[in-house]
């Protein structure tokens, strides 16, 4: 008897445990913030990276979120992006970004699938995504291919960890997605828990097509429009930067296959916990604009942001930097600084010739 109730209470007070730790009330999340010694304004020296540049960057940022007036629930959401990207995220790039080529025998497979799936008579609409616009049944087109994706994300491992400069761990390659005319993609960070790492191949564009840029923001206060071409492979930290496509497309189609991968050393639990404890007590009450204070208005839209008093959305584009024609060689990474710099201890780009060699899609 006097087991079964030990037993008992033991399952209680594990449940109740569990329970507290998923949802802290506001008072015990306020004490751990406290306890913590976190302060708002944040300071100085929790910017991750700590640039001048990013300092300054984060904290625009974070004061458009506390002026959001759409609701708690918005500004809460938009704490938590700006917290994560701004101090709690890190960082593993002195840019963030950085575009390579793909190796040859697999934008050759990518490509074919593309051509096939364009001819093909029957073709397979993407299921509905956050973020994505697009014209009038112009819904993205998908064209999978499970097991080679996952050939593909675990082959492509060693680029990506010799760019981020960390061990880490495949989750998925997700594609191809075929964007369509007047097709945008809001500006966003990806899921923290399994996208830190992650890239673009892009794989083809219409012949006619307008060129159509991805839109991505840097921690040396740099807003980079990259215009790809067919085998080139953007690498960046896609959940600590925006990135998006915020023009629309004017053209007929435009593919990529999404490769990610997160760290080995990852804690993710820990890191969500962490992010949750970090969001200041105002996300509540927001603030008053103060007179005179210009700051572009800042809305959120699902689990990302939009600044609807800007062309397309988003005020940066009448700063950015545009780079055209980037000829990064297999090995090489272009990046912001305009250097070309080796990829260390990677596979020859002949290997991946074996590799994909038996692929019926050759
Ligand atoms: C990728 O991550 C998702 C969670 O975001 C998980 O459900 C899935 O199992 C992961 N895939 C692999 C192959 O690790
Ligand atoms: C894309 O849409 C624009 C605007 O409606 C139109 O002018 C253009 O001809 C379209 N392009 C293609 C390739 O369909």
């Amino acid at each position: 008897m006097v087991k079964h109730w030990s037993i008992a209470t033991f399952l209680l007070l594990l449940l109740a445990t569990l329970y507290s730790c998923r949802a802290l009330s506001e008072d015990e999340r306020l004490e751990e913030y406290r306890k913590r010694g976190y302060t708002w304004p944040p300071k100085e020296e929790e910017y991750v990276p700590n640039t001048k540049e990013w300092k300054e960057r984060s904290k625009h940022r974070l004061h458009q979120i506390e002026l959001i007036d759409q609701g708690d629930g918005e500004r809460y959401q938009g704490f938590m992006l700006g917290v994560y990207t701004s101090l709690l995220g890190r960082s593993f790039t002195d840019y963030g970004w950085g575009i390579t080529k793909a190796p040859k025998a697999v934008v050759d497979i990518l490509q074919k699938r593309l051509h096939d799936g364009l001819s093909a008579e029957n073709q397979n609409i993407e299921s509905a995504q956050t973020c994505l616009d697009h014209g009038e049944g112009q819904e993205p087109l998908f064209f999978d291919d499970p097991n080679v994706n996952r050939e593909i994300v675990d082959a492509l491992l060693p680029l990506h960890e010799a760019w981020s400069g960390v061990d880490l761990i495949p989750n998925n390659s997700y594609g191809l997605r075929v964007y369509r005319n007047e097709s945008s993609l809001l500006m966003h960070v990806d899921k923290t828990d399994t996208h830190v790492i992650s890239s673009i191949l892009h794989v083809g564009h219409g012949e006619n097509d307008e060129p159509w840029p991805l839109v991505i923001e840097d921690y040396r206060g740099n807003v980079n429009e990259v215009f790809l071409e067919s085998g080139d492979m953007l690498f960046y930290e896609s959940s600590k930067l925006l990135h998006g496509r915020p023009r629309p497309m004017n053209g007929e189609y435009y593919s990529s296959l999404f490769s990610h991968y997160y760290p080995k050393d990852w804690d993710y639990e820990t890191i969500n916990y962490d992010n949750h404890i970090r969001v200041p007590a105002h996300w509540y009450q927001g603030i008053q604009r103060e007179e005179g204070d210009t700051t572009p208005k800042l809305v959120g839209v699902e689990t990302t942001f939009k600044e609807p008093e800007c062309e397309h959305g988003w005020c940066d584009l009448q700063r950015s930097l545009k780079w055209h024609n980037v000829e990064a060689k297999y090995g090489q990474v272009f990046s912001g600084d305009k250097q070309y710099r080796t990829l260390n201890n990677i596979p020859s780009e002949e290997s991946f010739q074996e590799l994909f060699s038996d692929k019926d899609e050759l």
